[in-house]
């Protein structure tokens, strides 16, 4: 699983050889190391508005290196644009222009974010014009970007500002190098919801976690990160990965517990293991997802059963369990792995992209269930991920798969599980019913 056409064009005759040909250069991607800051370099703060005064003043307070106007030939470490009050498209040209002027000085690694309002709640046509503009400014922007830098935006609802707990809980992760592989994305900050965590080395300290299919893969990483970031945790896996997942538990100090998630009282087990041990459930990370590819001409009925019944109609029934229980009543969050594929389409993956497609709309019919009871559900909707999984895909397919996106790469596990535990994270109260992508910015597709 790891790319060794990446190791080798990061060395001094492969680099050379690469840029002659003209072939891509996946750069070294910034990832979150526990201790490192949040960013190296100024963060530059473009925009005239009372949000993105706020917005440096509060960044400033994080003792950051904070810049209202650009110093020519200065190193940067991100361009915050902040357009939160952008009436029609021609109010853009004059901050999108200033910011642009700073992009050559954009470090490697380096982060530009746009801080903006949803074109649904627009007041005018005009106005959800302008908001809807800057979504393909930035999609654009991002994929012009190099060096391993990313682009993401925040799109604040009404009644949202630029310091609300979860609007400043996404610029920390856009920020950071959590978000390494999250590029060309917009997440929506619905309400005010969220607290920042006083120790953000440990944003999860004190919370319960579940993650299905932890056994290997993904899973197992977003039990390493979760575990790292302070959750105590309880890993379910099929009892044919028994040991597997026991390794894993061991590892990071968690319990195991054997099950297919597709039985009927699999809810009930989750939260008798979890209230037995820790009294309750706080998090629930449903992971476990498998594939079964055909051609839907050559596909019957078992295929497509199996897939649909472990990728989501576990899941609903899980869910249903959860939201009954009185064990899963403190801020619960649940975070779904959904995928690329339930968005864009994939050959061979009708019954898939189906299973995934329904993840996403479980989410976001399930986001006010949630709310009412102080919590959130969001779903991960990953691309080309490096794993045990896509190591098994065809060579040329495979290479096809991890260069076509924005970062020329694929992403890795632990990409994964960051963006996972940002969602789950008490910060991240406020982004209710989204769906993220971490995808390096697929090309193809949606
Ligand atoms: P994997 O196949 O390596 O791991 C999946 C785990 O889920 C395994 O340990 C398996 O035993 C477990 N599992 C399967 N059925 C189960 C059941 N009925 N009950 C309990 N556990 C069960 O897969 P990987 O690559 O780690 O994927 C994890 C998730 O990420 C899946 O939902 C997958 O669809 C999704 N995903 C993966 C991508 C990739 O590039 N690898 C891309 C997009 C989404």
């Amino acid at each position: 699983m790891t790319d060794k056409y990446a190791q080798l064009v990061n060395q001094g005759l492969g680099r050379n050889v690469a840029k002659k040909l003209g072939l891509p250069q996946p750069a070294v991607l910034r990832r979150y190391e526990p201790g490192q800051p949040l960013i190296t370099g100024p963060i530059l703060v473009q925009g005239g508005t009372a949000g993105a005064d706020s917005l440096a003043a509060e960044l400033l307070s994080w003792d950051l290196d904070v810049r209202r106007h650009a110093v020519p030939r200065e190193k940067l470490g991100a361009i915050i644009l902040v357009l939160d009050e952008v009436a029609e498209p021609d109010d853009l040209g004059k901050p999108i222009f200033a910011a642009a002027a700073s992009l050559r000085d954009l470090a490697p690694g380096g982060r530009v974010m746009t801080v903006s309002r949803p074109a649904s709640d627009a007041p005018s046509p005009a106005a959800a014009a302008a908001r809807q503009a800057v979504d393909g400014f930035l999609r654009s922007l991002a994929k012009e970007l190099r060096g391993g830098a990313t682009g993401n935006g925040i799109l604040l609802a009404p009644g949202v500002n630029t310091t609300s707990p979860s609007a400043l809980a996404a610029v920390q992760f856009f920020l950071s190098g959590r978000s390494a592989f999250v590029d060309g994305q917009f997440v929506t900050v619905s309400t005010t919801a969220g607290e920042l965590s006083a120790d953000p080395g440990k944003p999860l300290a004190g919370r319960v976690a579940v993650v299905t299919g932890a056994a290997r893969g993904i899973g197992a990483a977003i039990a390493r990160t979760l575990q790292r970031d302070g959750a105590t945790l309880v890993l379910v896996d099929i009892p044919a990965a028994g040991d597997q997942l026991a390794a894993v538990a061991n590892e990071v100090r968690g319990t195991a517990l054997q099950l297919d998630i597709s039985r009927g009282d699999a809810g009930q087990r989750i939260l008798e293991h979890a209230a037995q041990r820790h009294g309750r459930l706080d998090i629930m990370v449903h992971n476990a997802g498998i594939t079964r590819d055909k051609l839907l001409a050559n596909m019957d009925e078992g295929p497509w059963n199996s897939v649909i019944n472990i990728n989501i109609a576990a899941q609903l029934r899980i869910n249903e369990a959860l939201l009954a229980s009185e064990h899963f009543r403190s801020s619960p969050r649940i975070v779904s792995v959904a995928s690329t594929s339930g968005i864009a389409g994939n050959r061979g993956q009708t019954n898939y992209a189906a299973s995934k497609g329904g993840v996403m709309g479980m989410v976001r019919a399930t986001a006010p269930l949630l709310a009412a009871q102080g919590g959130s559900i969001n779903a991960v909707a990953p691309g080309f991920i490096e794993t045990e999984m896509t190591a098994r895909i065809p060579f040329a397919l495979r290479e096809m798969g991890r260069r076509l996106n924005s970062l020329q790469q694929g992403g890795q596990p632990s990409d994964v599980a960051e963006t996972i535990a940002f969602l789950a994270s008490d910060a991240a109260g406020g982004i209710n019913g989204e769906v993220l992508r971490v995808c390096g910015q697929n090309l193809v597709g949606a």
